[in-house]
Order: structure tokens, then C-alpha cells, then sequence
């Protein structure tokens, strides 16, 4: 995407942030951690989370974005010019690196699994597929770099053409694919038990860890945290209404996610999978439900559905991306071609780490976690409400109330009613919510 370019429409900026919030992060992320933390109880934290803390942030980077349009070192430059406000800016190289890393790593494996499922491997048992899968070295290291690659080349070749129009394609297909795949497993033995754990809360379940990891979900799942919002925001057509946008992406990424989830649990509990197993969860459960389809819809079901995780996860990982190689293009003035392959290297070499770290490099462990898991706490537990407390302080704090106003409310025309709410939500709810949940979270 080119610095000086808009999207060409409302319509194309809310694609463009959907398609960044939507990814793996509801398809595999989600499921794997309402499994880890309890169940329904999780779920309706991670609501809660969702509207008090993520959205207004979601509102903060917007502004940030539009009234500067600038990626974020040059738009706290420009908005708070000789204060350390700038080394926010840091954040959008830092975050989006490790994210990369890690996340093309699941990227392959969606590219891996498409490739398993064109050769018709879930026609029949798949016990065992994935932790065979991801513990050899080779075959999950090729697949990331082939989807770490492909990032790549999207970003080289310009966004607007390639991946709104695709973006426009893949998401109403994956919805149709994710809906067929819910109602399908409702269908098999002991599924109801699943169904159970989706929506009967046990509130005994919830603890400081349970919090953090809701909210740090809802900040990955909705791309806060590292400037991809505000640097999308910064693209966005004079006349896009702020809270339209951020509460259709809300509603559309929290719809995912719940569909995701009903996808996956009740088959988890049918096929007696562990509901807590960790990062496999989705790998190892739809590939059961396709073995248990009739072997010719199994067979397609698996692989359209194989081959829209991919777009929906390209379409993420492409607006992590992007936020590095923007960070580079307009502060260093670096050309677009070395920033990009600058930014891929690195966060291929990060990723290498943590593909291994599910095999050879299985008992290397920080903090008693493995790299990969790691990688994936630390972004998303600390360093994406960090940079998100950062914005909503910022707007919240340093900007002027009436700027804020004024680009919230388009210069008085939208949403005048509703701006007090917001505001009180970005200014006090907001930040103190994310800091209650640190503190707890670092002295339980
Ligand atoms: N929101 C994306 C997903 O759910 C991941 C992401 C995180 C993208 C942070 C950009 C920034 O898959």
C-alpha cells in the first residue's frame, strides 16, 4: 500500500480493517484459549473486554490515524512534536516483528494442511496427524517459509488490487464454510456436552491469568495495540465515521470468533479431545469432523475451507507486515523493496525458533514456556495492551478534548451524542482497566 493512497471507499476501509481482524487469531487462537481458560467463563470476559477496553482503543488509534495520516513514530511527531511520545513508535517495529514470526509459522501450517487436505489426507483417521506434523523439523519449516514468502510478495505487490478484491471473496465464504461446519457438528454423538461448556459459565474458573488472557485476546484479535489500526486509519476516506467503523469491525471479528468456537468445541468434545490442549486444538479437531463427513464433501468441504483460513490469515498477516515496512519507508527512507525484505528476514529468522520449538527445540523453555508460546504471551498479554494503553492515553490525556471531538464527531457532524461516552471510556475505563489487569496479573 502506498503511503499517500486512500482506500477508495468506506466499504474498502472496513474490509481492509475486517480483514486484518479477522485471521487466525479467531479461527485457531480463539478456540485453543476458551479451551485453556475455562470455557464460557472466558468468553464473557473476553466480551466484556471487547467493548469497555478494546473498542475505545480501537476508536483512539483511529483518530490518531485519520487526523494525522501518518503511520505512528510520524504521527506522535507530528501530534506531540519534541516529546518521548515519538518512541511509541517503537512499538510498531518491535510487536509487529515478533508477531510475524510466529504467527506465519500457524500460517503454514493452514498452508500445510490445505496441502493434506487437496491429497485427501482427513478422507480418512486423522489421530495423531498433527503432533506428528508439528514436532518433525522440516515439513512445518517449509510450509512458513513458503506462507512468510507469500506475505511478502503481497506486500511487494500492492494490497488494493490483490487482496481487497480476494478480502471481498474469501470473507463471506469462510462465513457460509464456518456456518455449514457449526451445524455440522452439532450433529455428531456428544457434541451437546461441547454446546454445554460454550454457554453454562462456571465463575470459579476466572482468575487474574484467565483475565489477561481474554484481554490480551481481544487485543490481538482486533489488531490493536501496534499501529496497524492507525496506520490503516491514516489511509481512510475524509468522510469514515469512526465509530461505524470500529463497531462493525468489532462485531464482525467477535462473530468469527464465536462461530469459530462453536465450530470446534463441540467436535472436541464428540471425538474426547482435550478441551485445554493448547495451540493444536483447531488442527487437530477439523480434520476430525471432515473424516466424519461422507468422503466426498469431507474432501471438499476440507479444502475450501483449508484455502480460506489461508486468505483470512494472509490478509492479517499482510497488515503486520506492513506496519514494520511503513515504519522503515517513511522514518529511515528506506525503499519499499528493502524494507519489506529487511522486515520479512527478520521475522523469519524468529520464526525458525519457534516452528522448532514444537520439536527439536521442545524443552528449550522461557519462564517455563516454550519459545513459541512464549513469543505468542508476550505480544499479546503485554506488548499489545502496553502499546494500546499508550494510544488511549495519548488520545485520552495529551490530545485536546475538542480535537478529539472533532475528528470523532467528523467536525460536528456524527455521533455528537455518543462522544462522552466514548471519551470517558478512552480517558478513565480504558486505561485503568488494562493497568488493573497488569498489576494483578503480575503480582498474583
Ligand atoms: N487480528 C489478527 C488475527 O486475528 C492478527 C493481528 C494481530 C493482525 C495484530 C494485526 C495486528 O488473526
Amino acid at each position: 500500500m502506498n503511503k499517500r493512497e486512500n482506500f477508495g471507499s468506506r466499504l474498502a476501509l472496513i474490509l481492509a480493517m475486517a480483514g486484518s481482524a479477522i485471521g487466525l487469531g479467531n479461527i485457531w487462537r480463539f478456540p485453543y484459549l476458551v479451551g485453556q481458560n475455562g470455557g464460557a467463563a472466558f468468553i464473557i470476559v473476553y466480551l466484556v473486554s471487547c467493548f469497555v477496553l478494546v473498542l475505545p482503543i480501537f476508536m483512539a488509534e483511529s483518530i490518531i490515524g485519520r487526523r494525522t495520516r501518518l503511520s505512528t513514530f510520524g504521527a506522535m511527531k507530528k501530534l506531540a512534536p519534541g516529546t518521548p511520545w515519538k518512541w511509541l513508535g517503537l512499538l510498531t517495529v518491535i510487536t509487529p516483528l515478533l508477531i510475524l514470526g510466529y504467527y506465519s509459522v500457524v500460517g503454514g501450517w493452514s498452508i500445510d494442511y490445505l496441502w493434506k487436505a487437496c491429497t485427501l489426507r482427513f478422507t480418512h483417521d486423522t489421530a495423531g496427524l498433527f503432533p506428528g506434523f508439528i514436532s518433525s523439523t522440516w515439513e512445518p519449516l517449509i510450509a512458513f517459509t513458503l506462507f512468510i514468502v507469500a506475505t511478502a510478495v503481497i506486500i511487494l505487490l500492492g494490497v488494493k488490487n490483490g487482496i481487497e478484491k480476494f478480502t471481498k471473496f474469501c470473507m463471506p465464504t469462510l462465513f457460509v464454510l464456518i456456518v455449514a461446519i457449526v451445524i455440522f457438528g452439532l450433529t455428531l454423538p456428544g457434541s451437546s456436552e461441547g454446546v454445554r461448556y460454550l454457554v453454562k459459565p462456571d465463575f470459579s474458573k476466572i482468575d487474574a491469568g484467565v483475565v489477561a488472557a481474554a484481554m490480551g485476546q481481544a487485543f490481538f484479535s482486533m489488531s490493536l495495540g501496534m499501529g496497524t489500526i492507525l496506520t490503516y486509519a491514516s489511509y481512510a476516506p475524509e468522510n469514515e465515521n469512526i465509530l461505524t467503523s470500529g463497531v462493525g469491525t468489532a462485531f464482525a471479528d467477535l462473530g468469527f470468533a464465536l462461530l469459530a468456537g462453536f465450530a470446534v468445541m463441540p467436535a472436541v468434545f464428540s471425538a474426547g479431545i482435550q478441551p485445554g490442549e493448547g495451540p493444536g486444538l483447531v488442527f487437530d479437531t477439523l480434520p476430525y469432523i471432515f473424516s466424519q463427513m461422507p468422503t466426498w464433501i469431507g474432501a471438499i468441504v476440507s479444502i475450501v475451507f483449508f484455502l480460506t483460513i489461508l486468505m483470512a490469515a494472509l490478509t492479517s498477516s499482510i497488515s503486520v507486515l506492513e506496519v514494520g515496512v511503513a515504519y522503515l519507508v517513511e522514518e529511515k527512507g528506506m525503499g519499499r523493496v528493502k524494507s519489506t525484505v529487511i522486515i520479512t528476514l527478520l521475522g523469519w529468522i524468529l520464526g525458525i525458533f519457534c516452528s522448532l520449538s514444537f520439536g527439536p527445540l521442545a524443552n528449550a523453555k522461557l519462564f517455563g514456556l516454550t519459545i513459541f508460546d512464549c513469543m505468542d504471551k508476550l505480544c499479546s498479554d503485554w506488548l499489545l495492551p502496553f502499546g494500546g494503553l499508550m494510544f488511549t492515553l495519548f488520545v485520552g490525556w495529551y490530545m485536546s478534548k475538542a480535537d478529539v471531538r472533532d475528528e470523532f464527531t467528523n467536525n460536528g457532524t456524527v455521533n455528537v451524542g455518543i462522544f462522552n461516552v466514548v471519551y470517558f471510556l478512552m480517558r478513565y475505563v480504558a486505561p485503568l482497566g488494562i493497568l488493573v489487569v497488569f498489576i494483578t496479573n503480575l503480582v498474583l
